[in-house]
């Protein structure tokens, strides 16, 4: 479990104090994927250095499994730094090194026995799909795959926490969701506990069991993944949200549709489609479906479908009232009689 209560970070440059965390309280639960989201300069790398003491608050405490970074020894902090493997946006291996000798650096650092390096690596490489590519050297490997050997040096010491600093921003989305894959198999067969920053809301759709919205260094929201999709409060969330489910329907389509026009998000296992239906056979109304975008968010259905209505304005007004109690929300985005 890590616990970060009343957390500031505050830093100088030019003389002028730079608030990158405002009273942070927050407790990320053991084996959880946890994702941390905000726009660049949130405060996002700095708490998450927090966690491995490669920063230190100004004020308040970062506890780890109940024990009190502050009040450790230098000896406990290494020992700290081994049992929290990090990865980076760009990597950071080493280039004149094979993928083996990579893993071995890591190796060596967390004090294995020499002897113990070829089995060692050899299930490394085995857990991140990377046999095969053991004398490839980076500039050899495509970005996935230099990813993942981040990965397998990460986990060379057994580690218990993983921090993944924007580990699939330089990546691209075929590839980002393999690595997010990888992640979350990790999450499973080693009850790794994951803390993943992003400024991307499709990653913490993928994988995150929980989030938290950082905007200015304060967190203002922290939710399962599912309810932040379904009930977001914050303006900042809202944004995340809507940029995730946005759907535009095309000027000339709007245009040349007849009836009213709604958009509506459905959430839950009723999908759109299902009440939709419904609606059709309580009511003497045509439903045509224009657009529509759904995702599962930990396998709930969660989406957004742009609809025409066409019958007779009674029954169009006794479906949209209905409609209104049976979805998640409802907009009428054009009305031509
Ligand atoms: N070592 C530092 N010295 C001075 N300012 C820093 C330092 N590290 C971070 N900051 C500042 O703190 C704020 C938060 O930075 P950071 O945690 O890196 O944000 P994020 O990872 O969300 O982009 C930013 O304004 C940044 O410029
Ligand atoms: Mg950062």
């Amino acid at each position: 479990m890590i616990e970060f209560k009343h957390i500031t970070k505050r830093f100088v440059r030019d003389r002028t104090p730079i608030f990158a965390l405002r009273d942070v309280d927050l407790t990320i639960q053991k084996g959880e994927i946890f994702g941390i989201i905000g726009e660049s300069g949130a405060g996002k790398s700095t708490l998450l250095r927090l966690i491995n003491g490669l920063e230190h608050p100004t004020q308040g405490t970062v506890k780890v499994d109940g024990v009190s970074l502050g009040g450790m020894s230098k000896a406990d902090l290494r020992q700290l730094r081994l049992r929290t493997g990090m990865i980076f946006q760009h990597f950071q291996l080493i280039q004149s090194r094979n993928v083996a000798d990579n893993i071995a650096f890591a190796l060596k650092a967390a004090g294995v026995k020499r002897a113990d390096f070829p089995e060692r690596i050899r299930e490394l490489v085995s857990l991140v799909g990377l046999e095969g590519f053991e004398t490839n050297f980076p500039s050899q490997l495509s970005g996935g795959q230099k990813q993942r050997v981040g990965i397998a040096r990460a986990l060379a010491n057994n580690p218990t926490v993983l921090l993944c600093d924007e580990a699939t921003s330089a990546l691209d989305p075929v590839t980002t969701l393999q690595i997010l894959e990888l992640l979350k198999d990790l999450n499973e067969r080693l009850g790794l506990t994951i803390v993943l920053i992003t400024h991307e809301i499709d990653v913490v759709k993928q994988i995150c069991h929980r989030v938290a919205v950082m905007s200015q260094g304060e967190v203002v929201e922290v939710a399962s993944t599912y309810d932040l999709f379904s009930q977001a409060k914050h303006p900042v969330t809202q944004h995340y949200v809507d940029t995730a489910l946005q759907i535009e329907l095309p000027e000339r389509i709007l245009q040349a549709t007849p009836g009213k026009i709604i958009r509506l998000q459905f959430t839950g296992e009723k999908t759109g489609e299902s009440t939709l239906s419904e609606a059709i056979r309580r009511y003497d109304i045509s439903v045509s479906i224009l657009h529509g975008k759904v995702d599962y968010i930990q396998d709930v259905a969660f989406g957004v479908l742009i609809v025409s209505l066409t019958g007779s304005s009674d029954q169009i007004a006794l479906a949209l009232d209905w409609l209104a109690t049976e979805l998640h929300a409802l907009e009428v985005i054009q009305d031509v009689a």
